[in-house]
């Protein structure tokens, strides 16, 4: 899409600056449950200097993310900046901002890897990988980190193994998508970083075709060569997998493993009912106010909702983290209930742009806690060092985490 300007705050509404949670927590916002009340879709003011509507209720979540009239800008694509014209044109396409048919053939492409069984298959190796991180981090000493040692690199670990991405490459591809993904580079730094991205990826491809392996990206190679997809498709899916396949899992790992510590009976019971397991993890991607700002949709027309107008190109901000908890939907919300049953969180978005990686996603949280409820029964923070978190960042979750056994 042609970058548009941001579009100016309605004379509707007063323009919030953007709720963050309060510094050194992991929130959600506390702004989110009185805009639930009072403002469901309230115009923001963005960090990057641009207005969105930002979407608190459930119900509006749920829909806002599976409507076609709202579409996923490119990244470094929106808003526009000084000097950025629409001659520069999308930089990088991932599997979120393709829609029809070519999007369509890419999830059928990938359903089968990412299928519920196909994970299930992939949970010995898993837990290899998790084992083989914590083996290394407990070496390392007590007191240790354990955002550095174990839930930062584990689904990186995970994800490059099944992709076919080599995790040896991390300490270079790592800060050039930190940049890539800032959204507050210049037009030209923007422009430079993610053509290093396009260009590791092509390389990969290009890899693989000579050395075939066992891993996702080899099969959309074929599948490529076959005709079910082009060189396109398979480069928009080997983004996808940096941009998105292992960030977000790492924040919901340390932000569930911080509020167990903060909890130590929850850790006992779960330590000691393993069989709570899958709803604790449900729980965990309900509670956890990861999603908080990060998905960013655009009007392609204008859309009306609770007597207001979404105009075309206006930004839309849907909120998961503040969805998941809605008062109308979950009792008592605010509570971590890990025996909570019937639970219609939204972390994964819904519709046809829904997270393809859900069931990874769930079984890196299964066994990154199994794994660590195992090697440390007694885990619990290092006494007299906090974590330290990005005040700044939407995405809340600790920078570090230290802890003891
Ligand atoms: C707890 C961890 C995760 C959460 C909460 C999460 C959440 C989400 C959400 C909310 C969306 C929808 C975004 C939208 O509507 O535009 C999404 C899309 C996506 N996720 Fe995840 N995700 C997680 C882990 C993963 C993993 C491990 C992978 C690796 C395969 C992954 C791959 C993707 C991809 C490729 C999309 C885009 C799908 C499309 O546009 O068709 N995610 N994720």
């Amino acid at each position: 899409m042609t970058p548009q300007p941001p579009s100016a705050p309605g004379p509707e509404a007063d323009v919030l600056d953007f709720p963050l949670p309060p510094p050194g927590t992991m929130g959600p916002p506390e702004k989110c449950a009185q805009l639930r009340e009072s403002c469901p879709m309230a115009r923001v003011r963005l960090p990057m200097d641009a207005t969105a509507w930002y979407a608190t209720r459930h119900e509006d979540v749920r829909e806002l993310l599976a409507d076609p009239r709202l579409i996923r800008p490119t990244i470094n694509d929106w808003p526009s900046r000084p000097g950025q014209t629409a001659d520069d044109g999308p930089r990088l396409v991932t599997i979120a901002e393709m829609d029809g048919p070519r999007h369509a053939a890419l999830r059928r492409a990938l359903a089968r890897p990412f299928s519920s069984r196909a994970v299930r298959g992939h949970l010995p190796r898993i837990r290899q990988s998790a084992d083989r991180l914590l083996e290394a981090f407990q070496k390392g000493g007590r007191p240790g980190d354990l955002v550095a040692g174990f839930t930062a690199p584990f689904p990186l670990l995970v994800l490059c193994d099944l992709v076919g991405i080599p995790f040896e490459d991390r300490d270079w591809f790592l800060p050039v998508l930190d940049a890539a993904l800032s959204g507050m580079v210049t037009v030209q730094e923007g422009r430079r970083v993610t053509d290093l991205l396009d260009e590791y990826v092509a390389g990969l491809i290009t890899q693989k075709r000579n050395r075939p392996g066992d891993d996702v990206l080899t099969q959309l190679i074929r599948d490529c060569d076959d005709g079910a997809l082009t060189h396109d498709d398979v480069m928009a899916f080997g983004l996808s997998m940096l941009t998105v396949g292992f960030g977000i899992s790492s924040f919901f790992l340390a932000n569930s493993v911080h509020t167990l510590l903060d909890r130590p009976d929850q850790w006992a019971r779960l330590r000691d009912n393993r069989e709570m397991m899958p709803g604790a993890v449900e729980e965990f991607l309900r509670f956890m106010p990861v999603m908080n700002g990060t998905l960013i949709l655009l009007a392609t027309e204008n859309i009306g909702l609770h007597g207001q107008t979404i105009r075309k190109g206006d930004a839309v901000i849907p909120v998961p983290g503040s969805a998941n908890r809605d008062e109308r939907i979950f009792a008592d919300a605010d509570r971590l209930d890990l025996r909570r049953t019937g639970n219609g969180h939204l972390a994964f978005g819904r519709g046809t742009h829904n997270c393809l990686g859900a069931h990874l996603a769930r079984a890196e949280l299964t066994v990154g806690l199994q794994a660590l409820l195992d090697r440390f029964p007694r885990l619990h923070p290092a006494e007299g060092q906090e974590p330290t978190w990005d005040d700044e960042s939407v995405t809340k979750s600790p920078l570090s985490l230290p802890v003891s056994w």
